[in-house]
């Protein structure tokens, strides 16, 4: 065994990945699954003692790589480390997971803040994958990139300021990096989390009935976790997934796709015959009282 191998805790032959903001959050759920999948992790975070503390949970096979992902020069002095430790011009996999939102009605929220998401959440995307892709190609090699959106760049929602755009725009991203790469033996997918009760989500669901009513309106009756989120991202990842590219898997146990059954509806929607086939969720009075309005 070399001294890299040592550095390795003995994995130098394993598949090498870096997953952006893996500090915390889903990130650090990414990293982890990542490392028990078997892959060599950098675990990019701005937050270098985050970084240092997700990479000593992982063991052996995990670096600590400070990085802001918006900066070129930074994210390029981090994959120059992450090379130097893994003896690889450019790691198998990458995953853009990195993101922030700022609240705030559009009427109201500044430039500062609508520039610092764009930042982190498209450029920071567009600088990290383009700067790996240039190495794997560099070095003769193929990869595999996973990007990070969220539902809410697929439906907005009230007062999420420029997040839901920087989601949607980084979906479009994905494709377009899978458009153009996809030639040069790149695959890039994005994966879209729903309600997630982890990372930056977790101070709402410390109100223990905003939690309930929204496990309530998910089809498959829960929250998700930093977990379902980092199988997904594994699954594009990996070789599993070879033939997939260019695609936006969500992640969200169906609530996107729920806005229909949300809605009020008459009682003769959930009637067959004489018989109630209602699941208990349908606000028939809602739907009298504004028939009846209606008739004025
Ligand atoms: N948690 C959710 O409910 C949820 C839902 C949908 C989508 N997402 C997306 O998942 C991703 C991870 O979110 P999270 O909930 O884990 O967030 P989080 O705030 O818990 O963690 C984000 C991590 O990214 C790091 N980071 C932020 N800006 C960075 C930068 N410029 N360079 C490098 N690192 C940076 C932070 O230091 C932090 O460690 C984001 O892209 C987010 O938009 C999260």
């Amino acid at each position: 065994m070399n001294d890299r191998a040592d550095a390795l805790g003995g994995a130098a032959d394993r598949p090498t990945v870096v997953v952006t903001g893996a500090g915390r959050g889903l990130g650090a759920a990414i990293a982890a699954a990542a490392a028990e999948a078997g892959w060599v992790v950098g675990v990019l975070d701005r937050d270098a003692d985050a970084a240092g503390e997700t990479a000593a949970t992982l063991g052996g096979a995990a670096v600590a790589l400070e990085a802001d992902v918006a900066d070129p020069g930074s994210v390029d002095n981090a994959l120059d480390r992450f090379a130097g430790v893994t003896g690889r011009a450019a790691p198998d996999g990458l995953v853009c997971n990195a993101g922030i939102v700022r609240f705030g009605p559009l009427l109201d929220v500044t430039l500062d803040d609508w520039r610092a998401v764009v930042d982190v959440n498209v450029t920071g995307t567009f600088v990290t994958a383009r700067a790996v892709t240039r190495r794997v190609v560099a070095a003769g090699r193929t990869g595999s990139i996973v990007t990070v959106t969220s539902m809410n760049g697929v439906a907005p929602g009230p007062n999420a300021g420029a997040y839901g755009t920087t989601k949607a725009g980084v979906a479009r991203l994905t494709q377009q990096m899978a458009l153009e790469w996809g030639p040069l033996g790149i695959r890039v997918n994005a994966v879209a989390p729903g309600l997630i009760d982890a990372g930056m989500s977790e101070p709402i669901y410390a109100d223990p009935e905003i939690r309930r009513r929204r496990s309530g309106a998910v089809p498959l009756g829960r929250l998700g976790t930093g977990a379902d989120v980092a199988a997904a991202v594994l699954f594009l990842l990996s070789d599993d997934a070879a033939y997939v590219t260019g695609t936006e898997l969500l992640v969200d146990g169906g609530v996107t796709m729920s806005v229909i059954a949300t809605l009020p509806r008459p009682r003769s929607v959930d009637t067959v015959g004489d018989r109630s086939v209602g699941d208990g969720t349908a606000d028939h009075d809602a739907v009298g009282e504004r028939a009846a309005g209606d008739d004025r």
